[in-house]
């Protein structure tokens, strides 16, 4: 408990992090390019925990612009602190729930989106909690530019399969799937980089399975 208050005392002052009671948190959706100071493309992570793939590929591509989605302090508060500690300039958390993306971000404005490990939701009475449920894609795919791409990295293999047929409902066209990206490492982007969960599930002998499909 008293980790967690260190972590949320943290998050409230830190430029790395935008939550609730802080002024960007309610003007950041027009003003994403005053914040980064540059309109480099925006990359999202949702669901990102401790915000691994944001860390990473932020360090990776300076010419563009990452935010991590998530709606636990205390974890992304590990991201934020690692972006403290280089000085970055492209990264930056946003500590809310993703039901509620579209207030964050405008129409035809974001670049990538990935959904890191998100919770399966096996209950048939959360099907509309899946942040793969049309609805959310829907969502997304009104975020992304043209040609911008949406990516799943999950271990679940009923997920998977449920958002390969949640896509066929929307217009998004699937261009990737890979069942076993540790295996075939056609996705070296995605497979260098493992999330703390991806480790546990890693462990277990689970496979991690991504797909991508574009705007
Ligand atoms: C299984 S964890 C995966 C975390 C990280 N991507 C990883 O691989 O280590 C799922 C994450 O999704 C977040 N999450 C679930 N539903 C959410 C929602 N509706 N809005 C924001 N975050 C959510 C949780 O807080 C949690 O950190």
């Amino acid at each position: 408990m008293k980790n967690k208050l260190i972590r949320y005392s943290f998050n409230e002052t830190s430029k790395y992090v935008i939550q609730e009671g802080k002024k960007i948190y309610d003007n950041i959706k027009k003003n994403w390019s005053i914040y980064f100071k540059n309109n480099n493309p925006l990359n999202i992570e949702l669901a990102c925990g401790y915000g691994e793939h944001t860390t990473h590929f932020s360090k990776d591509n300076i010419q563009q612009n990452y935010i991590g989605v998530d709606i636990k302090g205390a974890r992304i508060y590990k991201g934020a602190k690692e972006l403290h500690e280089i000085n970055s300039s492209n990264a930056v958390f946003l500590r809310t729930f993703i039901e509620n993306i579209d207030d964050f971000f405008e129409v035809n404005t974001v670049s990538n989106i990935l959904i890191s490990f998100p919770d399966p939701r096996p209950k048939k009475r959360d099907i509309k909690k899946r942040l793969t449920n049309v609805g959310f894609l829907n969502k997304y795919y009104n975020l992304l530019k043209k040609n911008g791409e949406l990516t799943l990295k999950t271990d679940d293999t009923s997920l998977f399969e449920y958002t390969i047929e949640e896509l066929k409902k929307t217009k998004f066209k699937v261009i990737d799937i890979n069942t076993n990206i540790h295996m075939k490492k056609l996705n070296p982007k995605f497979s260098d980089v493992k999330t703390k969960y991806e480790k546990k599930f890693i462990r277990n002998g689970l496979t991690i399975k991504l797909l991508t499909c574009t705007k």
